[in-house]
């Protein structure tokens, strides 16, 4: 762990600068809140006004204190804490927390890197600006002008929003999700999201993650931190904007928007992405509280089968489809239910059921081995106690010896049942108050145990690649001052990254492309090359299906006539002249550079799959041949791949080969790549291959 952000967020002594004995003020609020929290450590509060605030002594300056000063909470205006985060890098302070506002979110950029830029002179780490302060149960540190410290628990949070970090420690006392470490992050002018989860991934306290982000600053840092985590991670992603999209020059660009880039940085290092705030909460709570879930076999048992419908419903939804138990397992569960109950799964024990019914039922069927996690589903009744099922509940998950296995429950009904559900939270067994709501929780806890097999892997690097020959094609067009390159130039780019593109050639006079479709072979194809016209097909600038050289030649007339009507001054560089390859199934490979994230890579059905239903799935660069898989089988229209209405299926390994070495090229020259599209590439039957017919390069601004 690193020993200054430590002793920033873990501090055994913290100065307050600012601190006032105006309790209508921020830098009263600060002092006395580390009193009232119980924080164990020094306080020295600083105000050259005061002599003693709230009972501690007070000091001019932080240079006037004779101890050693762990961290600085500046509450002093914006103007000011230039010269307060000077004097604390004299004094040896370790780190600093800014709450003050008024820099970066109010365009004052330079008053911040000023102030981070001496913190960093003398090696001090910064929180902040703008934030509401650091938050720690374990530390009895309540170091922020929030009232309070949230419900105690094993969760730590990092919110970019002040306002709503305080709200939410409201909140954790009503959704009763308990919170160790609460985390405002602000402006990230230094310590940002990768510091904070790594921090918190190495907290010995921390069970689970929770993130509230704005907009991270370094995606790859933020990957990075990620990846290593061992523990959850669970994030609501504010801002869905696509804005910036509709200007974009390739298909792709205009498909990528940052929502759907964070969409895939968080599913390539294992982050669970919450809907909304109530959904944060409620899986924040299972992912807190309940190891991961090992295999896909979901148990399901209630005493109501209209709530036994609903989590069966969601079971589908969220990716745990119900199987029925093993007999041994109906067997043994019949032997606690009436004979109108159902041993199957959902296994109802019936309305009837009570204190017997539930602990008997829990109890064999929780440490049963095919059982990989279970939802104990409630309906309040008129014959039964909610709290004394709940008792029976844990009782028997208690007396069944096992460990290591995820349950929640659901209890249904009036404040009964709320009593019932605070008193299982309080004994760690995540309780909600909807079936669906139990069974999502499971899900998440399923879905993280997968995301955590998946995202250790090396960065992929393919060797059957030659990237001295593609940038020598980018700086010839460059030194012709062009910005996109010509279709031919694009695929042999693209082929020196060992993508598989049909044969072409520019032919700059209409013998050169009867000498050309010879030498490929007829069939041909013809296109305008003209750094002009990028959309070859709209301009009438392409034609398929050439069989002989007469083709050749009319083809050559009518696409010139095409292309000067066109566009009449169009710079024509010459044709095109490519193998045609017979047709196949059509998809698109493409890429951005994402501002937070880099070069980014999008794959999809081709035609009317991409056109209307918007049905692709993105990566951030580079994948491997494994995540490649994992997005083809991701996209809407996987079965037309998978062979859907009497087709073969398609070449999916090859596909999987292609877009690694796509998302390499785009990653390995993302200083010169804008962006790309191979569209449409051609996939085959299996073992048949894939040919990219068109290419598409647009480059970067230099
Ligand atoms: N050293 C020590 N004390 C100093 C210094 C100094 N160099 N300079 C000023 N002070 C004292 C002041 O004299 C004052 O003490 P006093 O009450 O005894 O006079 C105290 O520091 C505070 O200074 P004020 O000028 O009274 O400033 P005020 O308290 O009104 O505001 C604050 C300061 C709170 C930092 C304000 O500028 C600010 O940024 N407010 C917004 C903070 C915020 O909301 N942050 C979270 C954003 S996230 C969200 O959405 C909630």
């Amino acid at each position: 762990m690193d020993p200054i952000i430590n002793a920033v967020l873990e501090p055994k002594s913290i100065a307050i600068v600012g601190a006032s004995a105006d309790p209508e003020k921020i830098g009263y609020k600060v002092v006395a809140n580390l009193i009232a929290g119980g924080y164990e450590g020094a306080i020295y509060p600083i105000n050259p006004k005061s002599e003693e605030i709230l009972g501690h002594k007070c000091y001019a300056s932080v240079k006037d204190v004779p101890y050693v000063i762990d961290a600085a909470i500046i509450t002093v205006p914006a103007k000011f804490v230039h010269g307060v985060t000077q004097e604390c890098g004299e004094k040896g302070v370790k780190g600093i927390s800014i709450i003050t506002s008024g820099f970066s979110e109010v365009g004052e950029h330079e008053l911040e890197e000023q102030v981070v830029k001496t913190a960093r002179e003398f090696g001090m780490r910064i929180i902040g600006p703008n934030i509401i302060g650091v938050l720690s149960n374990s530390g009895k540190m309540n170091a922020s002008f929030a009232s309070q410290l949230p419900l105690n628990g094993t969760a730590g949070l990092i919110s970019q929003s002040g306002a709503l970090l305080i709200a939410m420690i409201a909140a954790t006392y009503t959704r009763r999700v308990g919170f160790d470490k609460m985390l405002s992050i602000g402006n990230q002018s230094d310590l940002d999201f990768a510091d904070l989860v790594t921090y918190l991934a190495e907290d010995d306290v921390t069970s689970c993650i929770t993130l509230y982000i704005e907009g991270i600053k370094d995606g790859a840092r933020f990957m990075e931190a990620a990846r290593n985590c061992d523990k959850p991670i669970i994030a609501l992603k504010a801002g869905t904007s696509e804005h910036g999209a509709a200007a974009a020059a390739s298909h792709t660009g205009s498909l990528a928007g940052s929502s759907k880039v964070y969409e895939a940085a968080f599913k390539q290092v294992g982050v669970t992405q919450a809907d909304d705030l109530n959904d944060l909460f409620d899986r924040t709570l299972a992912l807190s509280l309940q190891p991961r879930m090992q295999g896909d076999n979901l148990l399901i048992l209630t005493n109501g089968g209209g709530v036994g419908v609903l989590a069966t419903d969601a079971a589908e939804k969220y990716g745990l489809p119900l199987k029925f138990a093993p007999p041994e397992v109906q067997a043994e569960l019949k032997k606690h239910m009436p004979d109108f109950g159902s041993a199957k799964n959902p296994v109802d024990i019936t309305g009837g059921a009570g204190l017997k019914g539930y602990y008997e039922g829990v109890k064999y069927s929780y440490a049963h081995p095919w059982v990989d996690g279970m939802a104990i589903l409630y309906c309040e009744t008129a014959v039964t106690n909610p709290l004394e099922i709940a008792e029976a509940i844990y009782k028997a998950l208690q007396d069944s010896g096992t460990t290591g296995k995820p349950v929640t429950v659901s209890f249904v009904g009036g404040e009964r049942c709320d009593t019932a559900t605070a008193w299982l939270i309080e004994k760690g067994i995540p309780t909600y108050n909807a079936p669906d709501i139990a069974v999502k929780a499971l899900a998440t806890l399923r879905q993280d145990q997968l995301m955590s097999e998946t995202t250790h892997s090396a960065p992929y690097k393919p060797t059957d690649i030659n990237p001295e020959k593609a940038r020598e094609i980018i700086a010839g067009a460059r030194a012709k001052g062009r910005d996109a390159l010509t279709e031919v130039e694009a695929k042999h780019v693209f082929a020196a990254y060992g993508l598989p593109v049909t044969p072409t050639e520019l032919a700059k006079t209409e013998e050169e492309a009867i000498k050309l479709a010879n030498e490929i072979g007829f069939p041909i194809v013809m296109k305008i090359v003209s750094p002009d016209i990028l959309h070859k097909s709209d301009a009438g600038a392409v034609k398929v299906n050439i069989k002989n050289d007469d083709d050749v030649r009319e083809a050559w007339k009518v696409i010139m006539e095409n292309s000067l009507k066109y566009k009449a001054d169009a710079e024509i560089d010459g044709m095109a002249v490519q193998e045609m390859a017979p047709w196949s199934t059509e998809v698109i490979v493409g890429s951005v550079n994402d501002a937070t994230f880099g070069p980014t890579v999008m794959f999809g059905l081709g035609g009317i799959f991409v056109e209307v239903l918007k049905d692709v799935t993105f990566r951030v660069a580079p994948i491997d041949e494994d995540e490649a898989l994992r997005m083809q089988n991701e996209i809407k229209s996987a079965q037309i791949l998978h062979g859907a209405r009497g087709e073969s299926p398609r070449d999916m390994a090859k596909l999987a080969s292609i877009l690694a070495h796509y998302s390499y090229m785009i990653y390995d020259l993302k200083d010169e790549i804008a962006e790309s599209d191979a569209n449409p590439c051609l996939v085959y039957e299996e073992g048949k291959g894939v040919a990219v017919v068109d290419a598409r390069i647009i480059l970067t601004k230099k």
